[in-house]
């Protein structure tokens, strides 16, 4: 406090609010001498797009919930009054709505910017970590609200998920009536999803949102080239290759902005329900406990993960242990230390426990350990240099193929089950662990470009 004491003479109210409360230094700070390398391109506008639509949720989930009934008898014509009889109300529920899809769209080209260049690697763990965390929220969130308009795709895909906890091993059917609150999903789940959907998880959410961008100013940001500006500074401590967030970097996002409120407002006036992905039709009706619709899928974000869970079937729980066991023996002939023997015992265990356990359960394990993976990102890859310019061809093979079978399993978990598309929903699995698992030994191979001791940058 003491030194942005020093730095900061405003005068008039600002001063009489900085004498008080720090708001010039942490306007400068994190704003106007925030200095973010001056390369930045088309993939860094989904962090800012990702702040407004939050912003967006927040404000509409608001003026949503003034009219809507969190009552199991009541719901469903609380969400078509809006529709038909609240002012705007149609406005407000469809910015909601698209905002929801929106937001996963911004979020996973988001995390692919990361992927892509090496956002996660040191020193910006702790930011991946977090936008990891934001992701596992997020999804909690989209699960939650979409119980809330009580149609029947709300009712059964909730009974849908609520349900694969009971395939947990010894406490599973407890653990699922515990969350429902009632033996079939009802007015209690119902009440307690309005809960964490409207306050518990949105808290959350933007304490971990503070938390990756005070993480990610502390060490500052990266970039396509994957080079770090702080090493080169002039005698000022500036970067050399930076340049202030404001008016830089607020010129350039809000330009995202418009372009991206132009899509958004296209999507909400002409195709809010995006042709069944962003509302599905099923949820126009309301929610029928004595009537299972004939297909039951959830909303397109969840599917790669949902097209994982079918896809463990009783023959893909034997090629995963056939997998586990070649992984034990690999460690017995490579690992070193209390490795050598740790591995193959613990490997040995998950066998005799895979064996005696249901596939429900591991297609369970499969859809979780797919979400989970992504936390270990900065740890798994091994590569001499972040960003994917200066890697070897074959890890932009990888990269593409890996992209390609997320892709897959996202479209496949939009489609009902056939033996050929399980097929492929198996292949395409196998494909995204063996990227994550395979990293420490791909990673570190080939031959590398050396990066540019500065950025590159051309001014247009
Ligand atoms: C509510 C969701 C999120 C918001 C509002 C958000 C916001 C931001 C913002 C404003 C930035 C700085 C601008 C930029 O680099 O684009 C950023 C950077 C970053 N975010 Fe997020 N983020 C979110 C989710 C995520 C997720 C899910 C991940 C990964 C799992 C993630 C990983 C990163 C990384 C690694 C950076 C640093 C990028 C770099 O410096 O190259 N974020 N985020």
């Amino acid at each position: 406090m003491a030194t942005a004491d020093k730095e900061v003479e405003t005068t008039g109210l600002t001063g009489w609010i900085d004498r008080r409360f720090p708001l010039t230094s942490t306007w400068k700070k994190h704003v106007s001498e925030y200095y973010a390398p001056k390369n930045f391109n088309f993939w860094y506008f989904f962090g800012s797009l990702a702040l407004l639509v939050l912003v967006n949720q927040i404000v509409t989930g608001i003026f949503l919930t003034m009219n809507y009934k969190p009552d199991a008898t009541l719901a469903f014509a609380s969400v078509e009054y809006i529709m038909r009889e609240v002012p705007w109300g149609w406005l407000i529920r469809y910015m909601h709505s698209t905002g929801a899809s929106m937001f996963f769209v911004v979020v996973y080209l988001h995390m692919f910017r990361g992927l892509l260049y090496g956002s996660y690697r040191k020193p910006r763990e702790l930011v991946w970590v977090f936008g990891c965390a934001i992701f596992l929220c997020l999804m909690a969130e989209a699960f939650f609200g979409y119980l809330l308009p009580w149609g029947q795709m709300s009712f059964w895909g909730a009974q849908v998920i609520v349900n694969l906890f009971s395939a947990i091993p010894f406490i599973g059917p407890d653990l699922s009536l515990w969350i429902r609150g009632d033996y079939v999903v009802s007015d209690v789940t119902l009440n307690r999803f309005f809960a964490f959907h409207v306050i518990a998880i949105p808290l959350v959410l933007i304490g971990l949102v503070v938390a990756h961008l005070v993480a990610l100013h502390e060490v500052g940001s990266n970039n396509p080239d994957g080079v770090e500006i702080k090493a080169k500074k002039d005698a000022n401590g500036i970067p050399l290759d930076g340049i202030p967030f404001h008016p830089y970097y607020s010129v350039h996002d809000f330009m995202g902005v418009c372009v991206f409120l132009l899509i958004f407002a296209a999507i909400i006036f002409f195709a809010p329900e995006m042709g069944g992905y962003f509302l599905e039709a099923n949820n126009f009706v309301p929610a029928n406990p004595l009537q299972t619709p004939s297909e039951i899928a959830p909303v397109w974000y969840f599917t790669a993960f949902y097209a994982m869970l079918r896809a463990t079937t009783d023959p893909f729980k034997i090629v995963l242990m056939i997998v586990i066991a070649l992984l034990g023996l690999l460690a017995l002939v490579k690992a070193r230390g209390k490795w050598k023997l740790g591995l193959p015992v613990l490997a040995v265990l998950v066998l005799i426990f895979m064996a005696l356990t249901e596939s429900k359960f591991w297609g369970v394990v499969v859809m979780g350990t797919a979400v989970v993976s992504l936390f270990f990102l900065p740890w798994l890859d091994r590569s001499p240099v972040k960003s994917i310019r200066y890697r070897p061809l074959f890890h932009k093979v990888f990269y593409a193929i890996f992209v390609f079978a997320f892709l897959m399993l996202g479209f496949l978990g939009t489609r009902p089950p056939s033996p050929a598309a399980t097929l492929i929903a198996q292949i395409c699995a196998l494909i995204y662990f063996a990227f994550f698992l395979g990293m420490p030994f791909w990673t570190p191979r080939g031959k590398f470009k050396t990066p540019p001791e500065r950025v590159h940058y051309k001014p247009h």
